[in-house]
């Protein structure tokens, strides 16, 4: 999902290939690793820990509770609405929840 045939956003970019949950996908040069992971269809980025419901991206500006944050190249807790994405890294939710096993 990405805005296209707008002349402001006509520049090259360059594609920066990732890894989410062991699969391999692309990003452009300047994404954040939230808009590279929507861009790719990617919507739930975490789940409740009282209700288990499935959370997607919510203030994209690091300020809300994180209801972004994955794991990224071991690191957890990381805000993916904030943080760059780099080549080559790798992508996790946090850890598996019931949802995950079905
Ligand atoms: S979406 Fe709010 S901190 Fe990332």
């Amino acid at each position: 999902m990405r805005i296209q045939n707008n002349q402001n956003l006509q520049k090259k970019k360059n594609i920066i290939t990732f890894y989410f949950e062991n699969k391999k996908m692309e990003g452009l040069e300047g994404d954040t690793i939230a808009s590279a992971l929507i861009a790719n269809g990617v919507f739930v980025f975490s789940y409740g820990r009282k209700t288990n419901r499935p959370r997607g991206y919510s203030c994209s500006t690091d300020f809300c509770d994180g209801s972004c944050q994955m794991t990224v190249d071991g690191i957890e807790n990381v805000k993916t609405c904030s943080r760059r994405l780099e080549p080559e890294m790798k992508v996790f939710r946090k850890k598996v929840t019931h949802h995950e096993k079905l």
